[in-house]
Order: C-alpha cells, then sequence, then structure tokens
C-alpha cells in the first residue's frame, strides 16, 4: 500500500489507542500503538471505471481521525474515544473499496445532483421537460442510477494549513437526465475542535437543479448492535413536508406540534416512533430564516457519552432512521446492520423542490455559484 504525506502540520506526537472490538467499524481487536500526526495521508485503494480511488485520513491534532474516498466523496469512517476513551467510530462504513461497489445504500457518499427524490422522474425548467431515471418505485432518488455516490472524484489536499481535502466532479450535461455540465467541489475539513465541516460549491453552463448533501449514518455508541432508536434528538424545526406513500411531499408545511416529528424539545428517538409509518424518513423545515451557518440538530447517546451538534446553512434537514436497513450489510468486524442501527441527518433542500414552486428554489442558473456549509461537531462527556 502506497502511502503519502499530503500535509503535514507542525504538530506531530504519539497517542496510544486502545482499541475496542464493539465499534462501527475499522477497529481491530488488538491493543495498538498509532502514531498520528495533524494533516492528512493518502492511502492506494483500488481502482473503478478506469480511475485511482484512494482513501484520505485526515487526523486533528487530538488524534481523532475521519477517513474519506474519492469513490462518492464518501466518509468511511469518524474515529472519536467514547467517555472511556475508547475510540470508536460513529458512522457506517467498509474498510475496502469492495464494500462500496456492493452498493449499500449510499453509506458516507455525497449524493447529488439532485439528494432525495423527484417525483416520477420529471421535472421542467421553463417549458422544457427533463426525465431522469425512476430508482425508487416511481420515482428519482439521488441523483439515479449512477448517482455523485458512485463516481470516482479528483481528489486535493488543501493548499493551507488546515486539515481538509477536496473533491471535485464534473457532472456533465445529460448525465442520469440532468442538463448542464455541472462543475462541482466537497471539501471537508476536520478541526482540532473535532468539527467535521463540508462545504460543498457547484456552477452550471446552463439552467439545472442542484441538491447536494452527505448521507452518513450515524450511530453514536460506535456498536451498530445498540439501536438509535435510544439516541436523543432535538432538531430546531416547527414544522416539516409530509409525504405521501411514495415518500414524495404533498406540498404542505404542516406544523409538528402534537405530533411525534416535534423534536423541538430533545426527546428519545424510539419515543414515538412506533406513530410513524414506516419510521422517520421526513425533512424537516428548520426555524432559521437566513442561509447562515446555524445550529439545528442535538443528538445525544448515553452509552458513549457523546454529543453531534449539526449547524447548515440549508434550509431543511432529512432525519432517516435507516428504516430499509435489513441485515443485507455487515460491518467490517461482522456484525448485520440491521434497521435502526444507524440514522441520517441530510442537510439539504426540500424533496421535490422542482415540482414545488413554494419550496426554496434548487435552480443553479449559468454565472451562478451555489456554496452551502454543513458542521458535524462531535464533544464527549
Ligand atoms: C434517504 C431517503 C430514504 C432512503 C435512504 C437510502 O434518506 O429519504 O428514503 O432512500 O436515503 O436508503
Amino acid at each position: 500500500m502506497k502511502k503519502s504525506t499530503l500535509s503535514g502540520i507542525a504538530i506531530s506526537f504519539a497517542i496510544f489507542f486502545t482499541s475496542c472490538n464493539n465499534s462501527t467499524n475499522n477497529q481491530t481487536t488488538t491493543t495498538e500503538k498509532m502514531e498520528t500526526k495533524a494533516g492528512v495521508t493518502k492511502t492506494a485503494w483500488g481502482n473503478t471505471d478506469g480511475k485511482e480511488v484512494f482513501l484520505y485520513t485526515i487526523t486533528n491534532a487530538k488524534g481523532v481521525q475521519v477517513k474519506i474516498s474519492n469513490y462518492g466523496a464518501t466518509i468511511t469512517s469518524w474515529v472519536s474515544p467514547d467517555k472511556n476513551n475508547k475510540p470508536s467510530s460513529i458512522v457506517l462504513g467498509f474498510d475496502s473499496l469492495s464494500g462500496y461497489l456492493a452498493k449499500p445504500p449510499y453509506f458516507g457518499a455525497v449524493v447529488g445532483r439532485y439528494g432525495n427524490r423527484i417525483a416520477k422522474g420529471k421535472f421542467k425548467i421553463d417549458k422544457t421537460e427533463y426525465t431522469l431515471a425512476t430508482n425508487n418505485g416511481p420515482n428519482a432518488l439521488h441523483g439515479g442510477l449512477k448517482g455523485f455516490d458512485k463516481q470516482v472524484w479528483d481528489a486535493t489536499p488543501a493548499s493551507d494549513s488546515t486539515a481538509s481535502i477536496e473533491l471535485s466532479y464534473l457532472s456533465k450535461d445529460g448525465e442520469e437526465g440532468y442538463p448542464g455540465n455541472l462543475k462541482v467541489a466537497v471539501r471537508y475539513t476536520l478541526t482540532d475542535d473535532n468539527e467535521l465541516k463540508i462545504e460543498y460549491s457547484a456552477s452550471t453552463d446552463k439552467a439545472t437543479v442542484l441538491n447536494v448533501t452527505n448521507h452518513s449514518y450515524f450511530n453514536l455508541t460506535g456498536d451498530v448492535n445498540n439501536s438509535i432508536l435510544d439516541h436523543t434528538l432535538m432538531i430546531d424545526a416547527d414544522n416539516y413536508t409530509p409525504v405521501d406513500t411514495t415518500l414524495i411531499p404533498t406540498g404542505e408545511i404542516k406544523s409538528v406540534k402534537g405530533t411525534p416529528f416535534d423534536f423541538t424539545k430533545a426527546k428519545k428517538i424510539g419515543l414515538e416512533i412506533g406513530a410513524v409509518s414506516g419510521g422517520y424518513d421526513h425533512n424537516f423545515v428548520l426555524n432559521k430564516k437566513d442561509s447562515s451557518l446555524s445550529k439545528i440538530v442535538e443528538l445525544k447517546d448515553s452509552i458513549s457519552g457523546r454529543t453531534l451538534e449539526v449547524y447548515t446553512t440549508q434550509p431543511g434537514v432529512q432525519f432517516y432512521t435507516g428504516n430499509f436497513l435489513d441485515g443485507k450489510f455487515s460491518t467490517p468486524d461482522g456484525k448485520k446492520i440491521n434497521q435502526h442501527a444507524a440514522m441520517c441527518l441530510e442537510t439539504q433542500h426540500f424533496p421535490d423542490s422542482p415540482n414545488e414552486p413554494k419550496f426554496p428554489t434548487t435552480l443553479l442558473l449559468p454565472g451562478q455559484q451555489f456554496h452551502s456549509v454543513t458542521v458535524y461537531k462531535l464533544s464527549v462527556k
């Protein structure tokens, strides 16, 4: 395996990781001594589509590590210590490319060009109708048959001294039915405060629609045998977008008050999930009134003592409780990933916005520069 240090920033020290065997992924079962350096390292990770795939490890000054592949711009692990100082990964992922080539449901990937659903795979810009593949019942989901999650991105380490990498991809005019050559870039930065910052930027040469997000599945305990239904969640949203039976928004913006969708005060995810047909898989309309970076979510787990805060510039978040996880995929340490083993908090524009004129627009025009930021901040007590 080829390893090369891309950015070695000054802080260099040794950390002793006592690894454990109850992790979501990527942990060994023996005690090992690991020398860490804040910065980014690159490892060869195989080939697909005639392109080289790499795994980048971003390490911060606290020894927390996030691994990212240029296949799908995917976060494959995020290893941090729990309250007992045991490291484990809080996201679902695999330790080899083959895991991703088996098409897991978007584990850690960037989804686009349009994340979530477009009804019947059809939308119009002005008078032109565009047709997408219907890959989710009657609808188009997460960018199509070969969306951003299944593409090999170009990757470059950050040019400044931050522990970050930038991935870019050119989605050609007509790819998966979308109009316009879209240049999209995603930059991941891991700060010394254990914040994983994700910045998206994009531009197009023809009017198109865009809804790009990251599809990480979290289990803060680091062990998929613990259900996320015991996590406690707060979402700063007084409203959500109800859906039809195919998970397309009805167009209504509905109050969460007095419904199982009320997470304005923190509560256990499992408390009222039984009253939500199929489990939570809904877009929450965030209370934030502008596109500034604001805190929208707090997720807590008492087993590990971990808290995850989410900040975003986006107007919505898809809260998905891993309803379709069915044991088909396993963690690298052999545990089956069952329903509710992990959950997603996908910051986004609302599903099916191209067909809902009342929703915030997802149109991107030539000459416009798209920019959005989401920060996942991890802490432990
Ligand atoms: C999103 C969708 C879900 C499901 C998952 C992937 O979160 O909203 O309905 O498709 O992706 O399985």
